[in-house]
């Protein structure tokens, strides 16, 4: 649906409500025409060790608030009634410190339970503020029981010192009362602002400034310059002022029911309160409108997080955030990230105001005189009654700041991020974004200059799908946590070592992962490279990485293989050839020597070949990798027929070899042998049939001494493999255990993990 094709910008009220018809007749997805957006090129399942590590204990829950300590050495976390101090100095699972219990006090949890709150998932305390406020000392808020609570923690060489019940405070404004709603805080010069909801009901937000020598500040809620419904999810100072992120019903496009909206809203530090007209408020409380969309798209109007990248070189500080659509898209949402600058935010904020016309009920840009010095800006001095009242029903800016999609993506919804930049091979800078979703997973993301972004991958954490609480970037660590309800999840920034070729470790384009032809292991960039390594996170193109100087001068079309398995075709029986898919970017087919395989005795399950013993069966099969227009053979096999041995391809001379067992498919008889090619879907039918029933009775014959000499006399195991010449290369050392059948889940992810990665 394109709007702009129309000549309607999608937020105008015109294009709002041609939105919202189209919203009536169904709508294609909210992405580009590209459809879903990037792919994961490698996703980890829940329990893969090799991306990330949980911290978990029993009788610990809900891990929703992290913070780093100053050294970057500790991890506190916020838990259910808990505050926890990690050890997270060293590789591998982060260690516990210490623990303290914070219950809320029996007193508040009656009132919560009397006031009908559930007094199992409701009325307790969940931490939701964490922040370090001095040397000796963290600042903790949480829920207490829907009574909100503050504190001040005490430190011994990042050791918790367990809390004295006299010493909570009342924490209205600075934590929810109810854990399920969002809210923000950020400590800047000893004072705290935070966004909450400040009653009971969940029906005032509130902005407010405590702690420090500053009056307290609070938004003024008669004044509505918030909507009742705004959720805040990010608080983010710059020099002079606090920038909140929120999302809240908007008001100005006052003919629809419930439209959101993403605002930022901008307070000054310096900002004391006034003396006659807002007392103890605000006096340079400013909102604006967020607007993260893609030309002729429905918006992505609900700000989920935001964070900021410190300026590096000219470009300045940006913020970026992740965005949901308010609108499901055939069952599902799509989010984007869109990156904000500063200067445009400031320059909106100097920019015009908008105002409610008391007649019609409707805002429209504020065309009056402007008043000195500006209302909002941070100029010293108390303001003039002129400019506070001006201030009370000016708060909402005209322009809207438009943010840069970076990424949009269809069927996920990013709930949480953290940026960096990492500094590739040859100098240059990319961004990296970790995306926590609400399925529980995180997602690396990296921006190439001009290609938009791409996934490196994807990592399931949680177990069950669940969104991602909190999200924290260590960068002295280099790592991500990530909190959910049962664990805190450690995955470092990259495992490079997962790519075992030159080619996957430069397909992989993952800024922090270079290849080094010397140890031939795909290595983590950190500190000093040596100049021989290879990278080409721009591109990804291995032709130019891989294969440059070591090749020669004619580029081939296609690698050669770096190990040959041997595998020897058993009469009767159809062999099953498997082809680990490392990459979900990539296309795959297999080849037979420089031929297409016979398609007469042969079949592709799967993804695995079907190889039908036959005359001149025999031979050199490929399974080849087509990605980014690079192809290579992910692995290869040499079928020996039992009765001649066929000698090695004098061109694949010098490449190594090793003897495995694939698995075997017994056939009945030699009828089966004898079908004809148009009979191959039946014929294939029978036989997935023939081997469930074999694998039904091989499990009854393993059960049994005399079953398990035959199977010993039939399949050959990978351990009692003759001795064979070993591959220098290969980390695949037995790439199957040898079965019959396919059949069991546990089989399936068995493979899965021996083959390394797995296809969506
Ligand atoms: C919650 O209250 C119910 C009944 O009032 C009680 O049976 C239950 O044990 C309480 N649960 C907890 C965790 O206190
Ligand atoms: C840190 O703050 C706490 C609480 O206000 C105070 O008791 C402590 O003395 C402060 N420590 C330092 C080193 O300023
Ligand atoms: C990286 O992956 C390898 C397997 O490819 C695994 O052995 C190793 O433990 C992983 N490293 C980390 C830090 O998780
Ligand atoms: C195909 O293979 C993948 C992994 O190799 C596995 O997860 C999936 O279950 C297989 N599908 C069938 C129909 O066997």
């Amino acid at each position: 649906m394109a709007l702009s094709a129309l000549g309607l910008d999608p937020w105008s009220p015109l294009g709002l409500l041609c939105s919202h018809l189209f919203l009536l007749l169904s709508l294609p997805p909210a992405v580009g025409a590209d459809g879903q957006g990037p792919v994961p090129r490698v996703k980890y399942h829940s329990g893969d060790s090799r991306r990330a590590l949980s911290f978990y204990q029993k009788g610990l829950q809900d891990f929703d608030t992290l913070l780093l300590s100053d050294d970057g050495n500790t991890l506190y976390v916020g838990a259910r009634e808990t505050i926890l101090a990690l050890n997270i100095q060293d590789p591998g699972v982060p260690r516990l410190r210490s623990t303290i219990p914070w219950p809320a006090s029996e007193r508040k949890k009656n009132d919560c339970a009397f006031k009908k709150k559930s007094n199992e998932t409701q009325c307790l305390n969940f931490i939701r503020v964490l922040v370090s406020f001095n040397a000796t000392h963290l600042y903790s808020c949480g829920t207490y029981a829907f009574s909100p609570a503050c504190t001040f923690i005490e430190l011994q060489d990042s050791n918790l010192v367990p809390i004295m019940e006299d010493r909570v405070l009342e924490g209205k404004g600075q934590s929810p009362f109810d854990p399920a709603h969002k809210n923000t805080a950020v400590l800047v010069d000893g004072m705290l602002y935070s966004g909450t909801m400040n009653n009971f009901l969940g029906s005032e937000p509130i902005l407010m400034r405590t702690l420090g020598s500053q009056p307290v500040l609070k938004t003024d809620t008669f004044l509505r310059w918030l909507h009742p419904d705004a959720s805040f999810v990010a608080a983010i100072p710059s020099t002079q002022f606090v920038y909140f992120f929120f999302e809240e019903t908007a008001s100005e496009f006052d003919f629809f029911e419930k439209l959101h909206t993403s605002r930022v809203a901008r307070v000054c530090q310096n900002d004391v309160g006034g003396e006659k007209l807002l007392q103890k408020k605000w006096t340079t409380f400013l909102k604006a409108q967020l607007l993260c969309a893609q030309p002729g798209q429905l918006p992505f109007n609900v700000i989920r997080h935001a964070v900021l990248l410190p300026s590096e070189g000219p470009s300045g500080a940006r913020i970026y955030a992740a965005f949901t659509s308010q609108w499901q898209v055939g069952g599902t949402r799509s989010s984007a990230v869109c990156v904000f600058s500063l200067a445009n935010i400031e320059r909106v904020f100097k920019g015009k105001f908008k105002e409610m016309n008391k007649e019609s009920s409707r805002w429209t840009t504020y065309r009056g005189p402007e008043t000195s010095p500006r209302p909002g800006s941070c100029s010293v001095g108390p303001s003039s009654d002129k400019a506070l009242t001006f201030m009370k029903d000016h708060f909402l800016m005209d322009e809207q700041v438009v943010g840069t999609a970076l990424l949009v993506k269809s069927g996920v919804e990013y709930t949480r991020l953290a940026v960096e930049t990492a500094r590739g091979l040859d100098g240059s800078s990319h961004l990296v974004m970790y995306l926590g979703t609400s399925a529980g997973s995180l997602h690396k993301a990296v921006v190439a200059r001009d290609r938009g972004a791409h996934l490196v991958e994807e990592i399931q954490l949680s177990p069950e799908p669940e969104p991602v609480r909190s999200l924290l970037l260590a960068p002295t660590q280099g790592a991500v946590f990530a909190g959910f309800s049962g664990a805190v999840w450690k995955v470092p920034r990259a495992n490079c070592s997962v790519y075992e070729s030159c080619v996957d470790c430069v397909l992989a384009r993952d800024p922090h992962c270079a290849w080094d032809p010397e140890s031939g292991t795909c290595r983590l960039l950190s500190g000093p490279a040596q100049s021989s390594w290879r990278q080409d996170a721009e591109r990804g193109n291995p032709e130019w990485a891989c294969t440059r100087g070591l090749m020669g001068r004619s580029p081939r079309r296609q690698s050669p293989p770096q190990l040959i398995k041997e595998v020897l075709a058993v009469p009767s029986s159809i062999l099953e050839l498997p082809c680990p898919h490392l990459s979900a970017l990539a296309s795959y087919h297999w080849s037979h020597g420089k031929a297409a395989v016979p398609e007469a005795s042969s079949a592709i399950y799967n993804g695995s070949l079907l190889l039908l013993p036959r005359d001149g069966v025999g031979g050199l099969y490929q399974c080849v990798a087509t990605e980014n227009g690079y192809s290579y053979p992910v692995v290869s096999y040499w079928v020996d027929t039992q009765d001649r041995s066929l000698a090695l391809d004098p061109e694949l001379a010098g490449i190594p070899r090793q003897r495995v067992q694939v698995p075997l498919t017994r056939v009945g008889g030699g009828a089966a042998l004898a079908a004809q090619r148009s009979y191959w879907p039946h014929f294939l039918v029978v036989t997935v049939l023939l081997a469930l029933v074999l694998s039904g009775a091989l499990i009854y014959l393993l059960a049994s001494p005399l079953g398990a000499l035959w199977a010993r006399s039939k399949v050959q195991s990978c351990d009692t493999l003759p001795p064979v010449e070993k591959a220098p290369l290969s980390r695949e050392q037995c790439l199957q255990p040898p079965k019959n059948q396919r059949t069991s889940e546990s089989d399936v992810n068995a493979d899965n993990r021996h083959l390394g990665t797995e296809v969506a």
